[in-house]
């Protein structure tokens, strides 16, 4: 019994910072592990879990669906994850827990494990917690009830595609209103371990709590661990949108004689 009590004691590190070290240690050894393991995934997600209790890291890296290449992917969470170290406090070694999420990577680590979370709930740093998001500050203008309207369509089905798509649950669109008012780009993406269903709940939830200032808003982005979407006036996606929107058409009448022509042939 005293033996085991002793060896025990002489496990415990004998200052607290030298555990916060282990910790770090662990962090950098995940975010190295995670270029390579995400860059030469097919769907270019990763997850790692790695150290001891009680310096356990959980990390995640998921490269924007529209990166094609392995190398661009690799650099892209490298990239990523030098960013949060320079947002790191200097006084500070790591931090428990930080969320990344860059236009062309997300890389997230924690002390928490946020991987077994449910993907509904999760949010940017634990069970429950905010959705990042980052809005642009101007309005849509014209029609505001059309183009609102329309944009809220454009979120909607892009979160839908995306949600079917496989194996990256990824999607792009874009929308011509059809008016003066710019063209509007989206794009949704999710970690391809979830499945069609949690996807597109994980993506519908964030669109629910879009409120009525935000709808009015030109392009906006929100994220939580597994899904995300941004849309935008300026394309901000590699290659062709994978859905195109337009404004509601007035007249069907065309197709219809179009279809009436080719039957009465
Ligand atoms: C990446 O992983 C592959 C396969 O496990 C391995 O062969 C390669 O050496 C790794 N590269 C680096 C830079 O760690
Ligand atoms: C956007 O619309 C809201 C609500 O009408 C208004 O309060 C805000 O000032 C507008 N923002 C800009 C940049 O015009
Ligand atoms: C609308 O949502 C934004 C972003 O979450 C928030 O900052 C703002 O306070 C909300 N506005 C209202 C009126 O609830």
């Amino acid at each position: 019994m005293g033996i085991i009590l002793l060896l025990l004691l002489s496990s415990i590190p004998p200052f607290q910072a030298a555990a916060a070290d282990v910790f770090c240690g662990n962090v950098k050894v995940v975010a190295a592990t995670l270029v390579n393991k995400t860059s030469s995934s097919p769907t270019h997600f990763a997850t790692v879990t790695f150290g001891d209790a009680p310096d356990v890291v959980y990390a995640l890296a998921l490269c924007r669906g529209d990166i094609l290449d392995d190398s661009t992917c690799a650099d892209a969470v490298t990239n990523t994850f030098r960013k949060v170290q320079n947002l790191t406090p200097p006084e500070m070694e790591c931090l428990k827990g930080f969320s990344a999420y860059y236009a062309d990577c997300i890389f997230i680590y924690n002390a928490i494990n946020l991987l077994a979370a449910s993907p509904n709930t999760v949010g940017s740093y634990e069970d429950g917690g905010r959705p990042f998001q980052r809005w642009n500050v101007k309005n849509v203008t014209g029609d505001i009830p059309l183009i609102t309207g329309l944009i809220h369509d454009l979120r909607v089905e892009t979160a839908e595609k995306a949600a079917n798509a496989t194996p990256k649950r990824f999607a792009t669109g874009v929308l011509d209103s059809g008016t003066s008012f710019p063209k509007i780009y989206s794009l949704s993406q999710c970690t391809p371990d979830l499945s069609a269903g949690d996807c597109l709940a994980c993506l519908r939830r964030l669109l629910g709590m879009i409120n009525s200032t935000m709808a009015l808003r030109m392009g906006g982005q929100m994220a939580v661990v597994r899904c995300y979407f941004r849309f935008d006036a300026s394309k901000f996606y590699e290659g062709e949108p994978m859905i195109t929107l337009g404004a509601p058409s007035p007249a069907p009448a065309p197709a219809e004689h179009k279809s009436k022509s080719s039957t009465n042939k």
